[in-house]
C-alpha cells in the first residue's frame, strides 16, 4: 500500500500526513510531496519517504507518483494556475498508472459561479474523463479563513466581508483532512463525490457567536465588493487572492457556499467542529502565546 500526498508542505497536507500516522499507517507506506524538500525534512525524520513534486515540472511527477495505491491531490495556491496544475498531475498519475485519484474540490464546484469554482469544476471533468479511479473531496470554506482573522476582529470590534445573508457551510482544515483520510485508507469511495460542509450560519450570525466567546461586542460589517477588496489587499493579501477572496464572498451571498449534505460527519463519523468551537480554540491559542 503506497498513498501519495501533493501539497505536503501546505496546511492541509500536512494536516492528512499527520493524521494517517496518528491513525497508525506505516512510514513507509505514505508518501509526502511538495516543491520544496526542505519543507518535508521532519517528516523525512520520522520515516516517511518525501519526494519532490511540482505541477509546473512535469518531469518531477512519474517518480514522484510512481507506484502509488492513492494519491491525494490537493489543489494548488495560485488561482490562475490551478487548472493547469492539475491537469498535469492527474494526466501524470495516469501514465503511471496510480490506482486512484483523489481530488481536493470546492462544494457546489459544478454550480457554483464564482471564479474559485471554475478551476475545480474543469478539474474534475478531466479526472472524470481521465479514466482513472476517483474520488471528489469537495472542501467547504475554511473555518480558518475566519479564526485566522481573529486578531483584527478583536482590533476592529469587526468582522468585514461581501457576503450579506448568505450562509456558509464553513469546516475546518482538520476535519476535512480526517475525511480524507478515511477515503484514502478505506475502500468503498471510487466514484464518490462528497460534499464537505460543517454548521451553517451567517456572518450576522458568526460576529454573535464571536461576541459570545471575547466577551465584548463585534459587528458584521457588509462591504461593496471593491472596498472589501482593497481592505484584502490592504490587510497584505496577493492582488489576485483579495480579488479572489471577495469574489468568493459575492458567491456565499447568493448561496455557492453552503451545503445541507451530512457527507464530513458521515465520513468522519463525529460532527464537525462548530464556529464557536473553532473560535473558542482560536482565542485560547492566542492567549497561550501570550
Ligand atoms: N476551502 C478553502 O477555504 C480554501 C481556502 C484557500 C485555499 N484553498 C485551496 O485548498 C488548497 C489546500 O489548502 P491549504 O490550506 O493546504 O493551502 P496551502 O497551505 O497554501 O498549501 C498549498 C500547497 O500547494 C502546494 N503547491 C502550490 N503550487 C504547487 C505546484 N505548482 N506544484 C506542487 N505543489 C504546489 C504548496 O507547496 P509550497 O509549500 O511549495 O508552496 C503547498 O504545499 C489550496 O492550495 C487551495 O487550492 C481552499
Amino acid at each position: 500500500m503506497s498513498i501519495v500526498i501533493t501539497g505536503a508542505s501546505g496546511h492541509l497536507g500536512r494536516l492528512v500526513v499527520d493524521q494517517l500516522l496518528a491513525a497508525g499507517t506505516p512510514p513507509a507506506q505514505i508518501v509526502a510531496t511538495g516543491r520544496d524538500l526542505d519543507k518535508l525534512a521532519d517528516l523525512a525524520g520520522k520515516g516517511v519517504t518525501v519526494r519532490r513534486a511540482d505541477f509546473a515540472d512535469p518531469a518531477t511527477l512519474d517518480d514522484a507518483f510512481a507506484g502509488a495505491d492513492a494519491l491525494l491531490l490537493v489543489s494548488t495556491t495560485t488561482v490562475g494556475d490551478r487548472f493547469d496544475n492539475a491537469r498535469t498531475a492527474i494526466d501524470a498519475a495516469v501514465r503511471v498508472g496510480v490506482s486512484r485519484i483523489v481530488y481536493t474540490s470546492m462544494v457546489n464546484a459544478s454550480t457554483a459561479k464564482m471564479t474559485l469554482a471554475e478551476a475545480h469544476n474543469r478539474t474534475e471533468d478531466h479526472l472524470k474523463q481521465s479514466g482513472a479511479a476517483y474520488t471528489i473531496l469537495r472542501n467547504g470554506w475554511y473555518l480558518e479563513n475566519y479564526t485566522d482573522q481573529l486578531p483584527i476582529i478583536r482590533q476592529y470590534h469587526a468582522l468585514m466581508g461581501s457576503a450579506g445573508d448568505g450562509r456558509v457551510s464553513a469546516a475546518s482544515r482538520e476535519d476535512l483532512a480526517a475525511a480524507a483520510v478515511v477515503v484514502l485508507t478505506q475502500d468503498g469511495h471510487v466514484g464518490a463525490t462528497y460534499e464537505l460542509g460543517g454548521t451553517p450560519f451567517t456572518m450576522t450570525e458568526l460576529a454573535a457567536t464571536v461576541s459570545d466567546v471575547l466577551g465584548t461586542p463585534i459587528a458584521y460589517r457588509d462591504l461593496p465588493i471593491p472596498d472589501y477588496t482593497g481592505a484584502l489587499a490592504g490587510a497584505g493579501l496577493p492582488s489576485e487572492m483579495a480579488a479572489a477572496v471577495a469574489d468568493a464572498d459575492a458567491g456565499l451571498a447568493r448561496g455557492e457556499l453552503f451545503t445541507d449534505s451530512e457527507d464530513l460527519a458521515k465520513l468522519i463519523g463525529r460532527p464537525a467542529i462548530t464556529p464557536r468551537a473553532a473560535f473558542e480554540n482560536a482565542a485560547a491559542a492566542v492567549e497561550e502565546s501570550r
